[in-house]
């Protein structure tokens, strides 16, 4: 198979679980890929996903072998996988608005000069630039889509920044040619697809949910920065994602909301909800749910990447719905999860 070949934006957690998880199944044959939704997707493996770029503004990444800087601090996430030296050196890129009032005493700004990235882009064969920068770097999150636009290569924003779900900008990369998808990377079994699936199950069996909430407590940087700079975006783009899961309205609020330092990469999540069944008589769940926030978005990094190098094969541009609906929160039209689940299955399919 050809390789799917990315650019990094963003060498923190995410890119760690990331990279690692590649070196973890790349030595595992189709039927011993545990833990993944789909070990083969199109025909491609995870071992054809190959990492030829990667930028970032942190001192202690910057510079380094990618190998070693997924690992350099304030990464946090857990070791996977022993990933031996790659040969791809982290870029400097533009700080912008990358850090946050919090975050700024956290990441270390390096002192090299910045790289020209759509040079590194064009040099490395980058296909797809693969953003994984902070939630409040929307400023970067944009000078990167441009990069990767003149770049010619594909736009993932893993992100809550507007890119993908923006018209202006899904016109952009149409007008280029190339596909885009976003925003909001979905987790693999992460709050919101748990909460709509729980919400859905109780209206399909008639029950009337009145009220329901969803908080979240993170160690990550990324939930820091939620702290000061992304708490009200992450929350509307959750509270839009799950209020589709129910077909009448209900009081609904979810979103993240704490930093405790000490939980590391771990995220605790707890959900309240509250309804009537039978006889108007009321039922409540109270609920939680512990998840490791960087692994958590490792099997469906690995579908959106395979599904882009499809979108790319096929010369699909602009905004590829299927592709949104199916990984992210908050894609071009907000669709329900059975919905989002036959589309991915028919564009999958389409290939074959
Ligand atoms: N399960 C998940 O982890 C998950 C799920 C959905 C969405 N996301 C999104 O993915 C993104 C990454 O999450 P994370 O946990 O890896 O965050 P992180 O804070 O661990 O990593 C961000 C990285 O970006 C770097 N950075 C900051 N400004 C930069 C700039 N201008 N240029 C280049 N690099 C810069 C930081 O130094 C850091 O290495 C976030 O936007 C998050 O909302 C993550």
């Amino acid at each position: 198979m050809p390789k799917i070949k990315v650019a990094l934006v963003g060498v923190g957690n995410c890119a760690s679980a990331l990279v690692q998880g590649l070196q973890y199944y790349s030595a595992r044959s189709k039927d011993e890929c545990v833990g993944l939704r789909n070990s083969l997707l199109g025909g491609f493996h995870p071992k054809d996903i190959e990492v030829v770029a990667a930028f970032d503004i942190d001192g202690r990444k910057v510079g380094r072998d990618v190998s070693e800087a997924i690992f350099a601090e304030p990464n946090n996430v857990s070791k996977l996988a022993d990933v031996p030296p790659s040969n791809v050196v982290v870029h400097k890129g533009p700080v912008l608005d990358g850090l946050g009032e919090y975050t700024k005493h956290v990441v270390q700004i390096s002192p090299h000069p910045e790289a020209n990235v759509a040079m590194v882009l064009k040099e490395s064969n980058a296909e797809t630039v693969l953003n994984l920068l902070p939630s409040g770097a929307v400023k970067a999150s944009q000078w990167y889509a441009d990069q990767a636009l003149i770049s010619g290569c594909a736009f993932v924003n893993a992100t809550p920044s507007f890119l993908a779900s923006d018209p202006a900008w899904a016109q952009k990369f149409e007008v280029a040619g190339l596909p885009i998808v976003g925003d909001d990377l979905i987790d693999q079994v992460g709050s919101t697809t748990l909460h709509k699936t729980l919400l859905q199950l109780l209206s399909m069996n008639g029950v009337h949910v009145t009220e329901t909430y969803q908080l979240d407590v993170g160690g990550g940087t990324e939930s820091m920065d939620t702290l000061d700079r992304t708490r009200d975006v992450k929350r509307a783009v959750k509270t839009k994602s799950v209020e589709a899961a129910l077909p009448y309205a209900a009081a609904v609020v979810a979103g993240s909301t704490d930093y405790v330092d000490f939980l590391k990469n771990r995220r605790d999540s707890y959900f309240w909800i509250r309804g009537v069944h039978f006889c108007n008589v009321p039922m409540q769940i109270d609920l939680k749910l512990s998840t490791s926030d960087a692994p958590n978005a490792g099997s469906v990094l690995f579908d959106v990447l395979r599904a882009v190098k499809m979108a790319l094969e096929r010369e699909m541009k602009g905004a590829v719905m299927p592709v949104c609906a199916y990984g992210f929160k908050h894609p071009p039209q907000l669709v329900a999860l059975e919905a989002a689940e036959k589309m991915f299955a028919q564009f999958v399919t389409e290939e074959e």
